[in-house]
């Protein structure tokens, strides 16, 4: 779509979590004319409902090299070391720079010091925790402000849309749909040279996810219609502890920490017998994936739609202390975990790949960046440790701002754009495609796949596309018509490199591949719509 209107900058940041606004407040601290831009309203992005921390090695006794051990082990052979060291030993600092800039982490009454928990595949009480339960939300309050205390431009309601380059193929801005924000109405155009993408996840591309309404893939798809390098996204991670509503429920589902497990709490069946113990030197407190597949494995052998979580043995002042948010979810849905477990199953959580970067949080394309969970720098290989995102998100988005201040805005004045790269943006899906897609991944694609149950998504998803691209004259461009085309694009995608991926690694989980091959698959994937589309 041609932009109705246009404004320029010296960068552009896309998303208002933790990675955005990071990169956003120290962008606009080195002097570069910053405006972020964000889908709804800026605490509206998954940084808000992070609830167990941010892990750092920040205790007594912890080393980055400690944490960089479990975080390699989680990340099942496919981490990139270097970046893994560079998230560990920066992260410390990155944390403290947080609390300077206004965040209040939950602290120890006599001592002062930063209370931490523990987390699945952590050794050490290693998470920072504010709120109790309430991390994100902190983090997002203090980010928040400081962006407006600090005068930032930003501009709401804004879905971005597609990459504007330059004749060379370098970034030049992006091109965005506005909803209702008054001067900046409609379609319309960011002019600048650094662009950074900190849209988060894809959750909504399942039917049962932790993520809210708003993460729909649209930095993943934006970068493979632009031709940036997209990799490792068949290793989406499934929380193993999501409230149970019900089969069928759809949307976002509440989330039960892992720091609940990581306080003491017990994963048990129907029974009340306890059945991660066993399976893994850390039983409940394993990594995601291990416990994710022991629950759903017990789920299986007992034809039980969930497991339960107990934490009865906690009290009711623990509860409401350490865990409000949790209690209060529950007891919205009638459970109270002071006097009964908890029915919890997995759902989808965290999207491991994304838009391959540097150290430095540059992608394939140049003055193009990516932060946070769009973006793939390699911490997490194929399976993210526990509260290793917001971290991420802070110290990347550190690590951005630094380099565009050191190395650009490279050129003068507004670039010469010659329009957006190799795919442009259709509203291609109709109403009904969102909830289709969402049917296909779920029972298709998600925390079990096989080749076959693969094959069914992909074919599914080319029967949509195909009826959707034949509709598209027909759909009014809008965000819904807009993000359901970005669903379907990253949803093809990360099908083809799941049916690619033949071998069970990490949370990619593949029922006639049932083994680690490191042989033939110790690689990454790097996936692109194929030629000509969308
Ligand atoms: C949780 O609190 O369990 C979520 C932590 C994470 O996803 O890193």
């Amino acid at each position: 779509p041609a932009p109705g209107w246009a404004i320029e900058a010296d960068v552009a940041v896309v998303g208002s979590g933790v990675a955005g606004l990071t990169a956003a407040l120290r962008c606009a601290a080195a002097g570069l004319r910053t405006v972020v831009v964000t889908k709804a309203r800026l605490d509206d992005g998954s940084t808000r409902w992070a609830q167990g921390g941010i892990a750092a090695a920040l205790g007594e006794g912890d080393t980055p090299g400690q944490h960089l051990d479990d975080t390699l082990v989680a990340g099942a052979g496919l981490c990139d070391e270097e970046a893994v060291r560079t998230l560990v030993t920066e992260g410390p600092g990155a944390v403290r720079r947080l609390i300077g800039a206004g965040a209040r982490f939950d602290t120890d009454p006599e001592s002062g010091a930063i209370e931490l928990t523990r987390e699945g595949g952590h050794h050490r009480r290693r998470i920072a925790h504010a709120g109790g339960d309430a991390t994100g939300a902190e983090i997002s309050r203090a980010l928040v402000d400081a962006v407006r205390r600090q005068g930032l431009r930003t501009i709401e309601n804004a879905l971005v849309l597609d990459l504007l380059t330059d004749a060379e193929g370098r970034t030049a801005g992006i091109t965005l749909h506005v909803m209702d924000e008054g001067e900046h109405d409609g379609v319309g155009a960011v002019h600048a040279p650094a662009v950074v993408l900190a849209t988060g996840g894809m959750g909504q591309v399942y039917s049962a996810t932790t993520n809210p309404a708003v993460s729909t893939g649209d930095g993943v798809a934006l970068a493979l219609r632009a031709g940036a390098e997209v990799s490792d996204l068949e290793f989406v991670q499934f929380h193993p502890t999501v409230l149970f509503l019900g089969a069928g429920s759809e949307g976002q589902q509440p989330l039960v920490s892992e720091a609940v497990r990581g306080e003491g709490a017990h994963l048990v069946d129907a029974d009340g017998v306890r059945f991660m113990t066993g399976q893994h030197e850390l039983a409940e407190l394993a990594p995601r994936d291990i416990v994710a597949k022991g629950i759903m494995r017990r789920m299986h052998e007992q034809g039980a739609e969930h497991m339960y979580l107990d934490a009865r043995h906690f009290g009711a002042a623990m509860w409401e202390s350490r865990f409000p948010t949790i209690l209060a979810a529950c007891r919205s849905h009638g459970i109270d975990p002071v006097t009964e477990p908890v029915p919890v199953a997995p759902a989808a959580h965290y999207a491991s790949g994304g838009i391959r970067t540097d150290l430095h949080g540059r992608t394939t394309v140049p003055g193009l960046y990516a932060c946070g969970e769009v973006a793939c720098t390699g911490v997490h290989g194929a399976n993210r440790l526990a509260s290793n995102s917001l971290l991420e998100g802070l110290v990347f988005a550190e690590r951005i701002a630094d380099d565009i201040a050191a190395h650009g805005p490279h050129r003068e004045g507004v670039p010469a754009v010659s329009g957006p790269g190799p795919g442009t943006i259709r509203p291609l899906a109709g109403p009904g495609a969102r909830a289709e897609i969402q049917r296909i991944m779920s029972g298709y694609a998600g925390v079990l796949r096989s080749g076959p149950s693969l094959r069914k998504a992909a074919d599914a998803l080319a029967a949509l596309h195909a009826s959707a691209a034949a509709a598209g004259t027909a759909v009014e461009p809008g965000t819904a018509a807009w993000e359901t085309t970005n669903l379907l694009d990253v949803a093809r995608a990360l099908v083809a490199a799941a049916l690619e991926r033949e071998e069970t690694r990490g949370c990619h989980w593949r029922e006639d591949h049932p083994d680690r091959d490191d042989d033939h698959w110790r690689r990454h994937l790097v996936v692109r719509l194929s030629a000509g589309e969308p």
